[in-house]
């Protein structure tokens, strides 16, 4: 399972950008061809992005291109183009605005084909899919299961407060006269079933006040909480921030990492299915989410 504590979004219109973001610490970088990059500037940035992918050192995180949606005229030409020309380079297509399986499907398709006709190795091309409207939201059981090239349900906050008129304009933020309660909580939770019923990552979206930290760390302790393994930044300062919150902490570790040792020693040495560790009482279900905390502790070097 790859690492996805930040997610890295980087205009594929900007070179100076695609070539920064090589150097920051973010598990994840996506390409943008999408919604940060204007319509007269998507055909160079599908070359950016192939040159960025074939020429620039990706070591050691995930990179991912993010195409455009299906109703637009771009997508198939985002996708042949940049894989045809970096497919060796690349971990992920993200798909937008995904409404229903379908798209998914002919997503995986089109990937298949080009793997074939390209000599990559057949299924090697992942696939995230952007939850960010009502009836991706509807859908998202159906679009959970629609390939095994499937990684991540990516919730999109932007378009998804647009698409179901929530009244507000801060994307991230609790709207205006919402004053109990968290307005994303269905619309997370609902993600995040789907996407653990089907062994997906569940990734939160943007948070667009950049110089917000406090309020990017509220909004992002809010889904980690739930169980999300990482969230999108949108700039290098967010960074840090969404690693450390996605990671379990080092108390958490350690104590995970205790449960395990001490059950694995009650299940084999005493035969015993629940016992005592200090004052509480560890089982299965116990050990069940410690190994959660403690796989996720691992991965993020603890
Ligand atoms: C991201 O794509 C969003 O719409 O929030
Ligand atoms: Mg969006």
């Amino acid at each position: 399972m790859r690492s996805r504590r930040s997610c890295l979004a980087v205009p594929g219109s900007n070179p100076r950008f695609l070539e920064k973001a090589q150097g920051l610490p973010a598990d994840e970088v996506f390409l943008d061809l999408e919604d940060s990059v204007a319509p007269q500037a998507k055909e160079e940035a599908r070359k950016n992005v192939a040159a960025a992918l074939r020429t620039g050192d990706w070591t050691g995180r995930t990179v991912a291109v993010r195409v455009n949606d299906l109703s637009t005229m771009w997508t198939y030409r985002d996708v042949i183009e940049v894989v045809e020309a970096a497919g060796d380079a690349l971990d992920c297509v993200m798909l937008p605005k995904v409404s229903d399986a379908g798209q998914v499907a002919w997503l995986d398709t089109l990937l298949t084909q080009i793997e074939k006709a390209t000599g990559l190795p057949a299924g090697r091309i992942g696939i995230e899919a952007q939850i960010e409207d009502a009836r991706g939201l509807v859908a998202v059981d159906a679009i959970a299961a629609a390939s095994p090239r499937l990684e991540t349900l990516v919730f999109g906050p932007a378009d998804f407060m647009a698409s179901i008129n929530m009244k507000t304009l801060v994307v991230g933020q609790q709207p205006p006269g919402y004053t109990e309660g968290d307005a994303y909580h269905y619309v997370l939770m609902r993600i995040l079933m789907a996407a653990r019923a089907n062994d997906l990552q569940a990734i939160d979206g943007p948070y667009l006040q950049i110089k917000d930290l406090d309020g990017f760390t509220k909004v992002a302790r809010r889904s980690a909480a739930l169980g999300f393994d990482g969230k999108w930044v949108l700039h290098p300062t967010q960074i840090d921030t969404a690693n450390e919150i996605y990671s379990p902490s080092q108390a958490d570790y350690d104590h995970a990492e205790a449960i395990l040792e001490a059950y694995d020693h009650a299940t084999t040495v005493e035969r015993r299915g629940a016992v005592m560790l200090g004052t509480e009482m560890i089982d299965e279900a116990s050990r069940k989410m410690a190994e959660v905390i403690a796989t996720k502790g691992r991965a993020a070097g603890l």
